[in-house]
């Protein structure tokens, strides 16, 4: 007889507020073809989680363990696998979630070595935020040398490597909004000119830029924020919808307002993504990781708690008080 080995995570079985997120124990997750098995070091900590606990991508499983990206140790691989070894450090992107846990499995292609100089901290909060970063500010939002960049949630995980990759790209001018007074002074060491209270940005923008506004608009709060960043588009612009973090109704726009002045609206989305390009999101990973490594980019790991901790980051998330990069700690990293 062959006794399943069993594992430690934090999962929830119903949606709802932090408290539903509790320590279990589950079967050792075994991977199938094509995929790695991880014993996790460092997992992540996301605004998506926060929407996912609370039923936002649909109604939870029988036992839901979130975590979108992590750190660790190969400890395995399934069929058809080459090019890792076992015990090697990689940081992997978890499309289907899993990483607040001891071990996380996750497709071959998530999975990226980490070079010398990322330790497992920093690699434990990159493989979901920084990807998206790079993707948003370079592929859809396309950000070339002179552009003026407006990002909100400037003092976010994504938002603080964002404005990095944007300087890294070339943009002359690079402006961030945040939610409280408290935040700015944090954001503002990462690459940002000025960064602004979300309340009154528009004019604040205005003013800035001889009334020119902006070139890029990078939103993932929505509501008033969006349809305001809207009016700010210069003439070609291009504003990016990634996430609805302030649970606004959905904006609309008009086309005539936008190809009269060859401006446009687009979005982008990690999930889909890895769906349907996960060359894409490896590409993103790669390059990112590389402007890590070599020092261009700082991925600011604000927070470190125990994994039992989760509900604590989770509360953060909630309350929109977290800054920069949160990662949970494996009690046996
Ligand atoms: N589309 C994608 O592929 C993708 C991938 C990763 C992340 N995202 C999105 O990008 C955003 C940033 O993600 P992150 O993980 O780095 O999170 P984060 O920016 O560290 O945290 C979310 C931030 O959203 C702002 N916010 C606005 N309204 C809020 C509300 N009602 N409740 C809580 N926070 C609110 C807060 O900043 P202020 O205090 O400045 O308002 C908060 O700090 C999120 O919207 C996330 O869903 C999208």
């Amino acid at each position: 007889m062959i006794l399943e080995s069993i594992v430690h995570a934090i999962a929830f079985d119903t949606n709802g507020g932090p408290e539903v997120l509790r320590f279990v124990t589950m079967p050792e997750p075994v991977p199938g073809p094509g995929e790695v098995l991880i014993r996790v070091a460092y997992a992540g900590v996301n605004y998506a989680e926060a929407e996912h606990r609370r039923g936002v991508f649909g109604p939870a499983a029988a036992l839901d363990v979130p975590g979108l990206e992590a750190s660790g140790q190969v400890a395995a691989v399934g069929e058809g696998v080459q090019g890792f070894n076992i015990g090697e450090s990689v940081t992997a992107y978890l499309p289907g979630f899993g990483g607040y846990a001891e071990y996380a499995v996750t497709p071959a292609t998530f999975v990226l070595p980490l070079p010398a100089y990322v330790d497992l901290r920093t690699g434990g909060g990159f493989a979901c935020v920084a990807p998206t970063a790079y993707g948003v500010v370079a592929a859809a939002a396309r950000v070339q040398p002179g552009d003026t960049v407006l990002i909100h949630a400037a003092a976010g995980g994504v938002g603080t490597i964002a404005a990095q990759v944007a300087r890294a790209l070339g943009a002359t001018t690079v402006l961030g909004t945040v939610g409280s007074a408290d935040k700015i002074e944090y954001a503002s060491q990462f690459g940002y000119d000025q960064v602004l209270l979300r309340d009154g940005f528009d004019k604040a923008v205005l003013e800035l830029t001889d009334d020119r506004g902006v070139d890029v608009v990078l939103d993932p709060v929505g509501g008033d924020t969006r349809a305001q960043s809207l009016e700010l588009l210069a003439p070609f612009g291009r504003l990016v919808a990634f996430g609805d973090a302030g649970g606004y109704a959905d904006v609309t726009v008009g086309l005539r307002e936008l190809w009269k002045l060859n401006r446009s609206a687009g979005g982008y989305n990690i999930g889909d993504v890895a769906r349907r390009a996960p060359h894409l999101w490896r590409s993103h990973a790669q390059a990112v990781l590389g402007l890590v490594a070599d020092g261009t980019i700082r991925l600011d790991i604000t927070d470190t708690l125990p994994l039992a901790d989760a509900v604590v980051a989770h509360q953060r998330l909630d309350a929109g008080t977290n800054r920069g990069k949160t990662v949970l700690a494996a009690p046996w990293s």
